[in-house]
Protein backbone atom coordinates (compact mmCIF):
# COMPACT_ATOMS: atom_id res chain seq x y z
CA UNK A 1 0.00 0.00 0.00
CA UNK A 2 2.97 2.27 0.53
CA UNK A 3 3.11 3.79 -3.08
CA UNK A 4 -0.64 4.29 -3.20
CA UNK A 5 0.07 7.78 -3.28
CA UNK A 6 1.80 7.97 -6.12
CA UNK A 7 -1.08 8.06 -8.48
CA UNK A 8 -1.60 11.96 -7.18
CA UNK A 9 2.08 12.21 -7.71
CA UNK A 10 1.85 11.33 -11.29
CA UNK A 11 -0.34 13.83 -12.12
CA UNK A 12 0.95 17.11 -10.25
CA UNK A 13 -1.64 19.66 -8.71
CA UNK A 14 -1.58 22.69 -10.77
CA UNK A 15 -1.62 25.06 -8.16
CA UNK A 16 1.00 23.84 -6.09
CA UNK A 17 0.38 24.07 -2.26
CA UNK A 18 2.55 23.91 0.80
CA UNK A 19 1.06 20.34 2.21
CA UNK A 20 3.95 20.16 4.58
CA UNK A 21 2.97 19.33 8.07
CA UNK A 22 2.64 22.94 8.99
CA UNK A 23 4.13 24.31 11.93
CA UNK A 24 3.80 21.43 13.95
CA UNK A 25 1.17 21.89 16.88
CA UNK A 26 2.41 20.84 20.32
CA UNK A 27 -0.45 17.78 20.88
CA UNK A 28 1.01 16.56 17.84
CA UNK A 29 4.65 16.77 17.66
CA UNK A 30 5.21 13.47 18.27
CA UNK A 31 2.78 12.18 15.25
CA UNK A 32 4.42 11.52 11.63
CA UNK A 33 2.46 10.36 9.06
CA UNK A 34 3.40 6.59 7.97
CA UNK A 35 3.32 4.38 5.02
CA UNK A 36 0.03 5.33 2.68
CA UNK A 37 -0.34 8.27 5.12
CA UNK A 38 -0.22 12.04 4.40
CA UNK A 39 -1.30 15.22 6.81
CA UNK A 40 -4.58 15.91 5.97
CA UNK A 41 -4.98 18.78 3.00
CA UNK A 42 -7.54 21.10 4.26
CA UNK A 43 -5.78 22.95 5.93
CA UNK A 44 -4.02 23.85 2.78
CA UNK A 45 -6.80 24.47 0.65
CA UNK A 46 -8.93 27.75 0.07
CA UNK A 47 -12.42 28.44 1.15
CA UNK A 48 -13.25 28.18 -2.51
CA UNK A 49 -11.66 24.42 -2.80
CA UNK A 50 -13.64 23.55 0.22
CA UNK A 51 -17.52 22.65 0.30
CA UNK A 52 -20.48 24.39 0.45
CA UNK A 53 -21.15 25.75 3.81
CA UNK A 54 -22.67 24.45 6.70
CA UNK A 55 -20.10 21.73 6.68
CA UNK A 56 -21.66 18.41 7.36
CA UNK A 57 -20.99 17.31 11.17
CA UNK A 58 -19.18 14.51 10.34
CA UNK A 59 -16.45 16.59 7.77
CA UNK A 60 -12.96 16.81 9.75
CA UNK A 61 -11.53 20.18 9.61
CA UNK A 62 -8.50 19.54 12.20
CA UNK A 63 -5.27 20.92 11.04
CA UNK A 64 -3.72 17.91 13.42
CA UNK A 65 -5.36 15.06 10.94
CA UNK A 66 -4.00 12.17 9.28
CA UNK A 67 -5.51 10.79 5.93
CA UNK A 68 -4.83 6.94 5.59
CA UNK A 69 -5.27 5.62 2.01
CA UNK A 70 -7.16 2.28 3.11
CA UNK A 71 -7.19 0.91 -0.52
CA UNK A 72 -8.96 1.28 -3.84
CA UNK A 73 -12.76 1.54 -4.79
CA UNK A 74 -12.68 1.33 -8.72
CA UNK A 75 -10.24 2.11 -11.26
CA UNK A 76 -12.20 3.91 -13.90
CA UNK A 77 -11.04 4.67 -17.34
CA UNK A 78 -9.97 8.82 -16.91
CA UNK A 79 -9.55 8.73 -12.73
CA UNK A 80 -9.38 5.99 -9.92
CA UNK A 81 -11.67 5.97 -6.86
CA UNK A 82 -9.80 5.31 -3.62
CA UNK A 83 -10.78 4.78 -0.03
CA UNK A 84 -9.33 7.05 2.45
CA UNK A 85 -10.42 7.70 6.25
CA UNK A 86 -9.35 11.19 7.60
CA UNK A 87 -9.01 11.03 10.97
CA UNK A 88 -7.21 12.82 14.37
CA UNK A 89 -5.24 10.25 15.77
CA UNK A 90 -6.89 8.65 19.25
CA UNK A 91 -9.94 11.24 18.63
CA UNK A 92 -12.76 8.35 17.61
CA UNK A 93 -15.50 11.51 17.51
CA UNK A 94 -13.14 12.45 14.57
CA UNK A 95 -12.54 10.57 12.23
CA UNK A 96 -14.56 9.98 8.61
CA UNK A 97 -14.26 7.90 5.40
CA UNK A 98 -14.03 9.51 2.19
CA UNK A 99 -13.93 9.03 -1.30
CA UNK A 100 -11.00 10.42 -2.87
CA UNK A 101 -11.53 10.68 -7.11
CA UNK A 102 -7.91 11.19 -8.75
CA UNK A 103 -7.89 12.15 -12.39
CA UNK A 104 -5.33 10.75 -14.60
CA UNK A 105 -3.89 13.47 -16.90
CA UNK A 106 -4.53 12.37 -20.45
CA UNK A 107 -1.39 10.47 -20.61
CA UNK A 108 -2.44 8.02 -18.07
CA UNK A 109 -6.16 7.90 -19.03
CA UNK A 110 -7.99 5.32 -21.86
CA UNK A 111 -10.60 7.43 -22.51
CA UNK A 112 -11.24 10.97 -23.42
CA UNK A 113 -14.96 12.85 -23.09
CA UNK A 114 -15.63 14.23 -26.14
CA UNK A 115 -15.15 17.79 -26.62
CA UNK A 116 -19.14 18.03 -27.07
CA UNK A 117 -19.23 18.18 -23.12
CA UNK A 118 -16.69 21.41 -23.00
CA UNK A 119 -17.70 23.45 -25.76
CA UNK A 120 -18.47 27.13 -24.40
CA UNK A 121 -16.11 26.10 -21.55
CA UNK A 122 -13.48 28.77 -21.48
CA UNK A 123 -9.73 28.88 -20.16
CA UNK A 124 -8.94 31.93 -18.10
CA UNK A 125 -5.73 31.92 -17.31
CA UNK A 126 -3.38 31.98 -20.96
CA UNK A 127 -0.34 30.36 -19.60
CA UNK A 128 -2.70 27.20 -18.68
CA UNK A 129 -4.62 27.92 -22.01
CA UNK A 130 -1.14 27.81 -24.03
CA UNK A 131 -0.37 24.69 -22.02
CA UNK A 132 -3.59 22.48 -22.92
CA UNK A 133 -2.76 23.54 -26.53
CA UNK A 134 0.75 22.24 -26.76
CA UNK A 135 -0.26 19.48 -24.42
CA UNK A 136 2.71 19.85 -22.28
CA UNK A 137 3.13 17.93 -19.03
CA UNK A 138 1.89 21.17 -17.10
CA UNK A 139 -0.72 21.02 -19.71
CA UNK A 140 -1.58 17.62 -19.18
CA UNK A 141 -1.81 18.82 -15.18
CA UNK A 142 -4.48 21.51 -16.05
CA UNK A 143 -6.35 19.20 -17.90
CA UNK A 144 -7.03 16.81 -15.11
CA UNK A 145 -7.45 19.37 -12.54
CA UNK A 146 -9.77 21.01 -14.77
CA UNK A 147 -11.41 17.67 -14.43
CA UNK A 148 -11.45 17.60 -10.74
CA UNK A 149 -12.99 21.06 -10.50
CA UNK A 150 -15.79 21.04 -12.98
CA UNK A 151 -16.50 17.49 -11.15
CA UNK A 152 -15.91 19.41 -7.61
CA UNK A 153 -18.03 22.66 -8.57
CA UNK A 154 -21.10 20.64 -10.15
CA UNK A 155 -21.30 18.67 -6.82
CA UNK A 156 -20.75 21.73 -4.74
CA UNK A 157 -24.26 23.14 -7.36
CA UNK A 158 -26.25 19.87 -6.95
CA UNK A 159 -25.68 19.63 -3.21
CA UNK A 160 -26.70 23.00 -3.05
CA UNK A 161 -29.90 22.55 -4.99
CA UNK A 162 -30.63 19.42 -2.53
CA UNK A 163 -29.99 16.74 -5.38
CA UNK A 164 -28.57 13.28 -3.82
CA UNK A 165 -25.03 13.42 -4.38
CA UNK A 166 -22.10 12.54 -2.12
CA UNK A 167 -21.20 15.77 -0.27
CA UNK A 168 -18.33 17.65 -1.85
CA UNK A 169 -15.60 17.92 1.16
CA UNK A 170 -13.03 19.52 -0.94
CA UNK A 171 -10.73 19.95 -4.08
CA UNK A 172 -7.20 20.12 -4.86
CA UNK A 173 -5.39 19.54 -8.15
CA UNK A 174 -6.69 17.41 -9.56
CA UNK A 175 -8.30 15.51 -6.62
CA UNK A 176 -11.73 15.19 -5.23
CA UNK A 177 -12.73 14.51 -1.86
CA UNK A 178 -16.34 13.53 -1.34
CA UNK A 179 -18.50 11.54 0.99
CA UNK A 180 -18.23 7.86 0.81
CA UNK A 181 -20.92 6.36 0.31
CA UNK A 182 -21.36 2.85 2.27
CA UNK A 183 -21.07 1.67 5.33
CA UNK A 184 -18.48 2.51 8.14
CA UNK A 185 -16.28 -0.67 7.53
CA UNK A 186 -15.62 0.39 4.22
CA UNK A 187 -17.93 -1.54 2.03
CA UNK A 188 -18.98 0.66 -0.75
CA UNK A 189 -22.48 1.23 -1.72
CA UNK A 190 -23.64 -0.95 -4.74
CA UNK A 191 -24.09 0.46 -8.60
CA UNK A 192 -28.03 0.17 -9.79
CA UNK A 193 -26.54 -2.17 -11.94
CA UNK A 194 -25.22 -4.77 -9.63
CA UNK A 195 -28.64 -3.83 -7.24
CA UNK A 196 -31.16 -7.80 -7.21
CA UNK A 197 -34.51 -5.70 -6.41
CA UNK A 198 -37.87 -6.87 -7.24
CA UNK A 199 -40.14 -4.92 -9.57
CA UNK A 200 -42.04 -2.92 -6.42
CA UNK A 201 -38.23 -1.75 -5.58
CA UNK A 202 -37.02 -1.22 -8.88
CA UNK A 203 -40.20 1.16 -9.48
CA UNK A 204 -39.76 2.85 -6.49
CA UNK A 205 -35.89 3.31 -7.33
CA UNK A 206 -36.87 5.00 -10.79
CA UNK A 207 -39.24 7.13 -8.92
CA UNK A 208 -36.36 8.04 -7.33
CA UNK A 209 -33.98 8.77 -10.39
CA UNK A 210 -36.46 11.06 -11.74
CA UNK A 211 -36.96 12.50 -8.65
CA UNK A 212 -32.98 13.72 -9.25
CA UNK A 213 -33.30 14.32 -12.66
CA UNK A 214 -35.84 16.88 -11.92
CA UNK A 215 -33.66 18.82 -9.73
CA UNK A 216 -30.73 18.88 -12.66
CA UNK A 217 -33.54 20.03 -15.38
CA UNK A 218 -35.07 22.34 -13.14
CA UNK A 219 -31.26 23.83 -12.39
CA UNK A 220 -31.23 23.87 -16.56
CA UNK A 221 -28.83 20.78 -16.39
CA UNK A 222 -28.41 17.45 -17.66
CA UNK A 223 -25.80 14.70 -16.22
CA UNK A 224 -24.74 13.86 -19.57
CA UNK A 225 -23.42 10.54 -18.46
CA UNK A 226 -26.61 8.80 -16.67
CA UNK A 227 -26.20 5.34 -16.40
CA UNK A 228 -26.93 2.16 -14.10
CA UNK A 229 -22.76 2.62 -13.55
CA UNK A 230 -23.34 6.30 -12.41
CA UNK A 231 -25.98 5.98 -9.42
CA UNK A 232 -25.28 4.16 -5.99
CA UNK A 233 -27.70 2.84 -3.99
CA UNK A 234 -26.94 3.06 -0.49
CA UNK A 235 -29.75 1.54 1.86
CA UNK A 236 -32.78 2.02 -0.48
CA UNK A 237 -31.82 5.38 -1.50
CA UNK A 238 -30.32 6.73 -5.03
CA UNK A 239 -27.17 8.26 -5.03
CA UNK A 240 -25.56 10.44 -7.81
CA UNK A 241 -22.24 10.58 -9.33
CA UNK A 242 -19.69 10.77 -11.49
CA UNK A 243 -20.81 14.57 -12.70
CA UNK A 244 -17.63 16.26 -14.79
CA UNK A 245 -19.61 16.50 -17.70
CA UNK A 246 -22.93 17.74 -16.50
CA UNK A 247 -24.49 19.63 -19.72
CA UNK A 248 -26.07 22.77 -19.77
CA UNK A 249 -29.01 22.06 -21.80
CA UNK A 250 -29.82 25.53 -23.67
CA UNK A 251 -26.31 27.01 -23.98
CA UNK A 252 -24.64 23.49 -25.03
CA UNK A 253 -25.95 23.07 -28.68
CA UNK A 254 -25.56 19.35 -27.35
CA UNK A 255 -27.55 19.80 -24.79
CA UNK A 256 -31.12 18.64 -25.77
CA UNK A 257 -29.58 15.39 -26.98
CA UNK A 258 -27.05 14.58 -24.19
CA UNK A 259 -30.84 15.09 -21.60
CA UNK A 260 -32.37 12.54 -24.36
CA UNK A 261 -29.68 9.97 -24.17
CA UNK A 262 -30.12 10.07 -20.39
CA UNK A 263 -33.40 9.28 -20.47
CA UNK A 264 -33.17 6.99 -23.24
CA UNK A 265 -30.45 4.90 -21.18
CA UNK A 266 -32.17 5.00 -17.61
CA UNK A 267 -35.94 3.95 -19.22
CA UNK A 268 -34.11 0.83 -21.43
CA UNK A 269 -32.20 -0.03 -17.99
CA UNK A 270 -35.74 -0.59 -16.26
CA UNK A 271 -37.40 -1.38 -19.21
CA UNK A 272 -34.81 -4.85 -19.91
CA UNK A 273 -35.66 -5.30 -15.86
CA UNK A 274 -39.33 -5.39 -16.85
CA UNK A 275 -40.00 -2.49 -15.12
CA UNK A 276 -41.55 -0.73 -18.45
CA UNK A 277 -40.48 3.12 -18.73
CA UNK A 278 -41.23 5.45 -21.12
CA UNK A 279 -38.30 7.52 -22.58
CA UNK A 280 -40.15 10.07 -24.40
CA UNK A 281 -42.25 10.66 -21.65
CA UNK A 282 -39.17 11.18 -19.25
CA UNK A 283 -38.01 13.60 -21.67
CA UNK A 284 -40.88 15.71 -21.57
CA UNK A 285 -40.98 15.98 -18.35
CA UNK A 286 -37.45 16.97 -18.27
CA UNK A 287 -38.13 19.66 -20.75
CA UNK A 288 -40.96 20.84 -19.36
CA UNK A 289 -39.38 21.04 -15.54
CA UNK A 290 -36.19 22.96 -17.24
N1 LIG B 1 -18.56 8.83 -3.22
C1 LIG B 1 -18.42 7.54 -3.47
N2 LIG B 1 -18.70 6.61 -2.53
C2 LIG B 1 -18.57 5.29 -2.79
N3 LIG B 1 -18.12 4.79 -3.97
C3 LIG B 1 -17.81 5.67 -4.94
C4 LIG B 1 -17.94 7.08 -4.75
N4 LIG B 1 -17.56 7.69 -5.87
C5 LIG B 1 -17.21 6.73 -6.74
N5 LIG B 1 -17.35 5.51 -6.18
C6 LIG B 1 -17.05 4.21 -6.82
O1 LIG B 1 -16.08 4.41 -7.83
C7 LIG B 1 -16.64 4.11 -9.11
C8 LIG B 1 -16.10 5.08 -10.15
O2 LIG B 1 -16.52 6.39 -9.86
P1 LIG B 1 -16.89 7.40 -11.03
O3 LIG B 1 -17.98 6.83 -11.85
O4 LIG B 1 -17.11 8.72 -10.40
O5 LIG B 1 -15.51 7.44 -11.81
P2 LIG B 1 -15.17 7.15 -13.35
O6 LIG B 1 -13.73 7.42 -13.52
O7 LIG B 1 -16.12 7.85 -14.21
O8 LIG B 1 -15.38 5.64 -13.47
P3 LIG B 1 -15.96 4.88 -14.73
O9 LIG B 1 -14.96 5.05 -15.80
O10 LIG B 1 -16.07 3.47 -14.19
O11 LIG B 1 -17.30 5.53 -15.02
C9 LIG B 1 -18.14 4.16 -8.92
O12 LIG B 1 -18.83 3.34 -9.82
C10 LIG B 1 -18.30 3.70 -7.50
O13 LIG B 1 -18.30 2.30 -7.43
MG1 LIG C 1 -18.54 6.53 -13.77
Amino acid sequence: MSDLFASSEASPPVRLFDASPFDVIPAFADVEPGDAQRWSTWPAVTPSERGPLPWPAWVVTSAGALDTELGILKTGKEADVFLLERAVPDDPAQRTLLAAKRYRDSDHSSFHRSGVYTEGRTTRNTRDARALARKSEHGRAVAAAQWSFAEFQALCRMWELGAPVPYPVQVSGSEVLMEFIGHADGTAAPRLAQVRADGAQLGGLYDQIVDLMRVFASAGFAHGDLSAYNLLVHEGRVRVIDLPQIVDIVANPQGLDLLHRDCVNICEWFTRRRVERDAEELFAEMLAAS
